[in-house]
């Protein structure tokens, strides 16, 4: 039997003003803080970020982007030339630097928030967001291109695997987790918009009027 209507309402079906002020409620309870997302990679954070900014009216950074300016050398090159270690001291300084500068939305390499005092400096000036994904979809993604120097070997879905294992336990202090699935990125963003709502308390105006 189908259901009424009024029964299978929910957030998606609210109005555009309601939905409107519901993204202007996130934004102002973020105050300057930036919205953080942190996964492995492929997880979709550069491509859900960039998606998630527009819908916020926020300014959307890459990390690996501004790393990559800041050197003027892509990451591959840096890491062939002066090795990881080097990457890794660049990546926490730039996303210390990039941190001050919300709100906003921040998309970080897969390896940041491994990195305690970025952790901690994520903590203190954002609120973190894990796009987890399964391994499927993971290499699915991933072996479209070849410019991660971590994947570049005989065996990229093992040292995925080790990835997974070392960094999901720490990933998983993330403010947020939501599945990155094979789903158009909009429904992933819309995910990740209703996380920060309920986590920010936001919504308040929905609800009273829903209680009408
Ligand atoms: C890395 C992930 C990459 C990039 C670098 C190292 C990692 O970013 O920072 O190749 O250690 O997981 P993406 O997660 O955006 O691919």
């Amino acid at each position: 039997m189908a259901l009424p209507s009024k029964m299978t309402v929910n957030l998606a079906e609210h109005s555009k003003d309601d939905r409107e002020r519901l993204l202007a409620e996130i934004r102002q309870s973020l105050g300057a803080r930036s919205i953080v997302l942190i996964g492995l990679m492929g997880a979709g954070k550069t491509a859900v970020g960039r998606r998630l900014a527009n819908r916020l009216d926020l300014p959307f950074v890459d990390a690996d982007t501004e790393i990559e300016q800041a050197a003027g050398q892509s990451i591959k090159e840096i890491f062939a030339e002066h090795g990881e270690d080097y990457f890794r001291e660049g990546e926490r300084k730039v996303i210390a630097r990039l941190l001050e500068g919300g709100p906003q939305v921040l998309a970080t390499g897969g390896g940041a928030y491994m990195n305690p005092q970025t952790r901690d400096a994520i903590k203190a000036h954002g609120l973190s967001v894990w796009l987890k994904a399964d391994l499927r979809v993971l290499m699915k993604r991933v072996q479209r291109r070849d410019h991660r120097p971590l994947l570049v070997n005989a065996d990229p879905e093992a040292v995925m695997k080790k990835l997974m294992a070392e960094r999901n336990p720490v990933y998983a202090e993330a403010d947020i987790t939501v599945e990155s699935r094979e789903v158009p990125h909009d429904v992933i963003v819309t995910a990740v918009t209703d996380a920060l709502s309920a986590k920010l308390g936001c919504g308040g105006a929905a609800r009273r009027k829903g209680r009408r």
